[in-house]
């Protein structure tokens, strides 16, 4: 009798000790192959309980990396810190480095990480939680709209995400930089499911950045198309919608991200749809299958760091971040 393969739990360590860290630490919680090496965060924040313990705590990465060995550094850290502790977890360990969204704030950060390449693997290390993704609405519409390619190509899409963050004033500024480059990359990776995006085609944004319309040309079954991204903080309430509209067949397929559920509809019939039995948190409802695919050992192309190359492309291609 041959003893069981015992396998190491993947050693974490979570950088960044905030709202969405909370999501992280749920999901990892529940994986019995993650063990919560350590937290890092400068500012003073209450001690993380990791199913009943408290790992290590440091308020830099640096002193972490001396002490630890992890496999993967999370960074869950604002906007514009993202490059700087990937460069620094990168070069300082050899662990792979999951990054939150956007991975980068501007091009230039971008070109810092692709000169990395030589020094670090930094496309076999470096990924980027583009959960919006992996939320399984989008799950379900892109299978559906792929096995009907009787529909035909989706020919527009009109994306609406509003986050209630006009109240947060400047800490909203100071965590997300501004609605377009919050959820314009959520719109713009939860767009590469369906199609293949091709180049920013128009871009404004008002409200000092709290708010942007922007329109991305984009090509599905050879045919181009256009879609249209509105996002905004002026409001209480959170509310995400997407409509993909299949005009050679008059199929359209409507996503509601904040409920996490769908339908399609031809004229009058209503074709399929999608619900779900309301147990599941929607953050949860992202990252648990974004964990699974990134620990699979074959993570989906959306996390790699090509996909944030091409999104970043697009996505910075708007002047001015405010
Ligand atoms: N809040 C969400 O729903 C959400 C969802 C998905 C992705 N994100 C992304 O996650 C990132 C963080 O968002 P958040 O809402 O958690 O922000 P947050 O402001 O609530 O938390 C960020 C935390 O990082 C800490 N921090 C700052 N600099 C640091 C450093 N150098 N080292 C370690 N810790 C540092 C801060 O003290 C703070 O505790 C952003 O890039 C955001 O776009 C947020």
């Amino acid at each position: 009798m041959t003893d069981p393969v015992r396998v190491e739990p993947v050693r974490v360590g979570l950088v960044g000790i905030g709202i969405i860290a909370e999501t992280h630490l749920a999901v990892l919680a529940e994986r019995d192959d993650v063990a919560l090496e350590f937290t890092v965060d400068p500012q003073p924040v209450g001690p993380v309980d990791f199913r009943g313990a408290t790992p290590p705590h440091y308020g830099g990465l640096g002193r972490a990396l001396d002490e630890h060995r992890p496999d993967l550094v999370v960074v869950a850290t604002p906007t514009e810190t993202h490059v700087e502790l990937a460069v620094q977890a990168l070069l300082g360990s050899e662990a792979e480095v999951l990054v939150e969204k956007p991975l980068v704030h501007g091009l230039g950060s971008l070109a810092r990480l692709r000169d990395l390449d030589g020094k670090a693997d930094v496309r076999g290390r470096l990924f980027t939680a583009h959960h919006f993704a992996f939320s399984p609405e989008v799950d379900w519409a892109a299978g559906l709209i792929a096995a009907n390619p009787a529909w035909g190509p989706v020919t527009a899409i009109t994306s609406a995400f509003y986050d209630p963050y006009v109240l947060r004033g400047e800490a909203a500024f100071a965590s997300y930089v501004s609605s377009w480059t919050d959820s314009g990359v959520n719109q713009l990776s939860m767009l590469t499911r369906f199609v293949d995006l091709i180049e920013l085609t128009s871009a404004r944004q008002t409200d000092g950045g709290a708010s942007a319309w922007c329109t991305v040309e984009f090509r599905s079954r050879g045919e181009l198309g256009t879609a249209r991204l509105r996002s905004s903080w002026l409001t209480g309430s959170s509310s995400k919608e997407s409509s993909l509209v299949l005009g050679r067949s008059g199929v359209e397929v409507w996503i509601d991200h904040t409920a996490m559920t769908g339908f399609a509809a031809r004229e009058g019939e209503l074709v399929a749809a999608f619900g779900n039995d309301g147990r599941t948190a929607r953050k949860v409802a992202h990252y648990r299958p974004l964990y699974a695919s990134l620990l699979s050992g074959r993570p989906d192309p959306v996390l790699g760091f090509d996909a944030a190359a091409t999104i970043t492309a697009i996505h910075q291609a708007v002047p001015g971040a405010r």
